[in-house]
């Protein structure tokens, strides 16, 4: 039965370049899963998009004496392109400075204070006396009054991850003038009320315990348990999303009321963009599909509490006059695997000390299924993890090369060259033969099952143990020999193996997308696995934005166990991976933390 998957994807704040860090929390899970739903036939929608409002963006502007408006733009064009270079397959990777965003964010908005989820009060906030102003949010750090991190932001601890008040801070101070003594001054402000959501979430969590990751669950039921208070969700600040109340002028919406909606706004935008307006509600008002948030750690209050409070708030909203879904509650994520954090070279990322690997950056150098190789095979799932170049160069040369693209190539070259450029044709298979060909095709359940519980790295460790396996297997078969004194079991054992990488090809495929594509063409097969991930520019009244689009026709239904017939024409093989030298270790770690220019990335 074809099942509706809504892959929801953590949206980057426009700020500055995307990180490994970016690709092992979210982007890259969020891709192998889309891309692996899509083989199986399933609909996928993944959607994402550029962060583009609060804070983030304006104080990196003010650290730059740029107008808001510029740095997200100049990211956002950014994204677009590195996120193209290493495939990541959004059907549509916008963000929320669309006219879409904005008026679907501010119904919403109105619709949970006519609902009376919101609420108004006068809160105490810091001032600045230099700069005229309040400081919300990241205009201001300070100790963690919960855990005792030195440099906690106003809204956020990036070390506890909980959720703070600015004024609470121990010693707060400025982000532009850190010696400013600030004051506190009262305005007024909307609060969205948690706690009218409190006994829904805790029931919505419990139903889902067996099947979230263990940190998901006990974060977010902690969370609820030590009583949800009121979150302020405008700001004074003039770059976001407008308060859509007279008199509101100088207040925006909170950058997080309004992102995450970004999931439900996007699908809209991309139904209206295929022409079929009301096409995004097959997911959101379906009570059969699923929808997964792919996050990292530091985003999980925002996803399992407010997200799921917003949504619980404005359930039934568009679907009263609709045949199909009449009645329906709108979907709460089915599940929300948030990954940890991947660390570099033994530290924290730090954009300030420019310890990271920036993937625009990469990219100039490696090839994008290795930096994807290296990232999956050290996915932070269940702890935190590292990327170490040692590590990158040894798993790159020794288990994808070594393993994979020697398999590939060895076997496909000499098929080329010895068999007249065709599959070989075959009398009747060994024991052997027909083993190995079995033990791969139950690859395509393992590893599926894998992927679906999103245990990615597993299922990643699980289709190259399936690599091994098919190497041992030439190891005692040895066509290159036996092709002096029988031809004919040197055909058997060649087709065998070209079925085996056909195969594997297909396992490999969400991981690997680009080099699986190149083995298809080797093996004589015409067309695309994947569609293409295109950059397009969409007109709206108002404005204009450019966006990412997947062309999703091509993989339905092609995770199947191959049917490779003998006299298929093959393709001359080139190598499927570069050889990493040893002198890379050294040279990328010279890199971190030292100064950074940004590069110009050719599309
Ligand atoms: N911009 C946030 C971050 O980088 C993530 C936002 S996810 C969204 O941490 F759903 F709110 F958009
Ligand atoms: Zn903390």
């Amino acid at each position: 039965m074809t099942k509706h998957i809504h892959v929801s994807v953590a949206w980057p704040y426009a700020n500055g370049d995307l990180h490994v860090g970016h690709l092992a929390g979210a982007y890259l899970p969020a891709d192998i899963f889309a891309r692996y739903h899509r083989l199986k036939g399933n609909r996928v929608l993944m959607v994402s998009g550029s962060d583009s409002h609060g804070t983030p963006i304006s104080v990196e502007a003010d650290k730059r004496g740029v107008p808001a408006r510029e740095i997200f733009e100049h990211y956002h064009e950014r994204f677009l392109l590195t996120q193209q270079k290493i495939g990541i397959s959004y059907d549509l990777f916008t963000h929320t400075d669309t006219e879409n965003h904005h008026k679907v964010a501010q119904d919403i908005f109105l619709l949970l204070l006519e609902r009376g989820y919101l609420y108004k009060e006068t809160q105490q906030l810091l001032y600045s006396e230099i700069e005229k102003r309040f400081l919300p949010d990241r205009y201001v750090e300070g100790e963690c009054y919960i855990c005792g991190y030195p440099d906690a932001r106003g809204d956020q601890c990036d070390n506890c991850g909980n959720l703070l008040e600015a004024t609470k801070l121990i010693n707060p101070r400025s982000k532009n003038h850190p010696e400013e003594h600030l004051i506190v001054r009262e305005a007024e402000h909307y609060f969205l009320d948690l706690a009218q959501f409190s006994d829904q979430l805790l029931a919505y969590l419990e139903s889902h315990q067996a099947n979230w990751r263990q940190n998901v669950v006990r974060f977010s039921q902690n969370f609820i348990q030590e009583g949800l208070r009121g979150r302020p969700i405008t700001r004074d600040i003039d770059w976001g999303v407008p308060v859509p109340l007279e008199g509101w002028d100088e207040k925006r919406l909170y950058v997080w009321f309004e992102a995450v909606m970004g999931y439900l706004t996007a699908s809209i935008e991309w139904a209206h963009n295929t022409g079929d307006p009301d096409a995004w509600k097959a997911w959101w008002y379906n009570p059969d599909a699923e929808v997964y948030n792919f996050i990292g750690k530091d985003n999980i209050p925002f996803h399992t509490i407010i997200w799921q409070a917003e949504l619980m708030g404005i359930d039934g909203i568009y679907n009263q006059q609709e045949g199909n879904y009449n009645g329906c509650h709108i979907q709460l994520p089915y599940n929300v695997p948030a990954n940890e954090f991947m660390n570099i070279e033994g530290k924290q990322f730090s954009k300030s000390r420019n310890w990271a690997i920036w993937v625009p950056d990469i990219l100039e150098r490696y090839q994008p299924d290795a930096v994807r190789y290296y990232i999956i095979s050290t996915f932070p799932e269940t702890h935190d993890s590292d990327f170490s170049w040692d590590g990158f160069l040894n798993r790159v040369n020794n288990e994808l090369l070594a393993a994979w693209g020697n398999l590939v190539n060895r076997m496909l070259s000499f098929a080329y060259k010895r068999f007249d450029g065709k599959v070989p044709a075959y009398d009747a298979l060994t024991y052997a033969d027909v083993q190995i060909i079995n033990r791969v095709e139950l690859g395509f359940g393992e590893v599926g099952n894998l992927i679906e519980q999103v245990r990615l790295r597993e299922a990643l460790q699980t289709a190259m143990a399936l690599v091994r396996e098919a190497n041992y297997y030439l190891d005692v078969r040895k066509p290159w020999h036996t092709i002096k004194d029988d031809p004919e079991d040197a055909a058997r054992a060649v087709y065998t193996i070209l079925k085996v990488i056909d195969n594997l090809k297909t396992i490999l495929a969400p991981f690997l997308p680009f080099s699986s594509q190149q083995v298809h063409e080797y093996l004589g097969y015409n067309g695309q696995i994947f569609g293409d991930i295109q950059i397009e520019e969409f007109e709206e009244t108002t404005r204009s934005h450019k966006a990412l689009t997947y062309d999703s026709a091509p993989a339905v239904g092609l995770w199947l166990k191959s049917s490779l017939l003998p006299g298929q024409p093959l393709r001359e093989p080139k190598a499927l991976y570069q050889k990493l030298e040893p002198e890379i270790v050294e040279r990328e770690r010279s890199f971190l933390g030292a100064p950074r220019d940004e590069h110009a990335i050719v599309p």
